[in-house]
């Protein structure tokens, strides 16, 4: 085992995209439990477009504190343990934040330290049955509620979350329409997740494309990116659409964020009585299983397949979390430390 807990501290809260030295990366002793404690060693961490925001300022949840590890969802194995609720050698995932050993009570800054569910392996954990997963499948068919035939529009839909929305509306019956950065991206949205057709934003008009593929509008439009893409959107909604704000990268690293682009067209919500919805997934926490069963039938029916962009090495954290706003990523974003099981204390 490593003699030393490397951590990636936040150093200075970021302006624009962030940097390498907005952190600050320290080595410390391995900490050990005291009674009613554990050890988590990581083995996989998840990485978010979130936590730019995490980083930055108080939202659904406070802002991590300046000196404090980069707020993050990871998965790793219980090594050391004083907790009868954690024996040595558990996998188990929750907020153990960028660091490689983290002792804990149980609780996380992002809810209690949970067992992975059987079968489930690491990758698998932080995505499609992790916090990505889940919020295409609650965000889609809570707040979405597609019916067959609808047409439903994907943003992002190369992506963690997307690329699962798009395959779980395929299954309901829908006819989908992506949206994605760069002809390789939308190759992988139509070839491998089935989409019926993909807007490469970087190259088309998003608006005009969407109008040729839907004349009669769409009926959901699951958001991932806002600005001009959630405005091409509006100007093509069908009456009583849904619209999914699930999230809005393309302002997540304005330098100004009382500068973000609003939303021009927003009268297109009362001509085609439609309705715009936001939501977070961490509300959803007492349903999880469900969403992890429904989205386990659909895989093992063979209509849900994932992608995983696994990155390596504790010390590239930031590079990593870059990958997500330089469309780097296709499907989820994970780095990788070492595989289970691990030698233990
Ligand atoms: N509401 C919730 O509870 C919740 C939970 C999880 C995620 N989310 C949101 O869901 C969205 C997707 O998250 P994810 O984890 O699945 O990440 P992701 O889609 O796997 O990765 C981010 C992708 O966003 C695209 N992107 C980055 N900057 C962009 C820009 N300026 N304009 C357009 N596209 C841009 C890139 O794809 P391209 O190459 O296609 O541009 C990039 O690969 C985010 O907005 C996130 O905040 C919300």
């Amino acid at each position: 085992m490593n003699q030393s807990n490397r951590r990636w501290l936040l150093e200075t809260r970021p302006v624009g995209m962030i940097k390498d030295n907005d952190f600050r990366f320290v080595e410390e002793a391995v900490p050990h439990p005291a009674e009613g404690e554990f050890v988590v060693r990581v083995t996989h961490f998840s990485f978010d477009p979130t936590q730019r925001g995490w980083l930055a300022f108080d939202s659904y949840l406070p802002a991590v504190k300046l000196g404090e590890p980069v707020r993050a969802f990871a998965v790793g194995q219980v090594v050391e343990s004083r907790h009868a609720g954690y024996p040595v050698g558990q996998l188990v995932q929750g907020g153990f934040g960028w660091q490689e050993y983290f002792l804990t009570n149980g609780m996380t800054d992002l809810g209690p330290v949970m067992p992975l569910f059987p079968g489930v392996t690491p990758e698998q954990a932080l995505s499609v049955f992790g916090i990505t997963g889940l919020t295409a499948w609650f965000g889609l068919t809570d707040i979405g509620q597609p019916k067959a035939g609808d047409t439903v529009l994907v943003s992002g839909a190369a992506g963690a979350t997307g690329s699962v929305v798009v395959q779980v509306a395929k299954a309901l019956g829908c006819k989908v329409i992506g949206i994605a950065g760069g002809a390789e991206k939308c190759a992988w949205v139509q070839n491998v997740a089935g989409a019926d057709a993909c807007i490469d934003y970087r190259g088309e008009n998003v608006e005009a494309r969407i109008k040729t593929l839907a004349p009669d509008g769409v009926n959901v439009v699951f958001e991932n990116v806002g600005g001009e893409i959630l405005e091409a959107a509006l100007m093509n909604l069908a009456l009583k659409a849904r619209v999914v704000l699930c999230g809005g990268i393309s302002s997540y690293n304005d330098e100004d964020p009382s500068q973000m682009h609003g939303i021009r067209p927003y009268m297109q919500l009362t001509i085609q009585r439609a309705r715009m919805e936001g939501f977070i997934i961490l509300d959803y926490a007492a349903r999880f299983a469900e969403g992890v069963q429904a989205l386990g039938k659909l895989m093992a029916e063979g209509k849900l397949t994932t992608a995983e962009d696994i990155q390596h090495g504790f010390e590239n954290c930031p590079a990593t979390l870059r990958r997500l706003f330089e469309g780097k990523n296709l499907g989820k974003q994970l780095l990788k430390l070492t595989d289970p099981p691990l030698p233990v204390v």
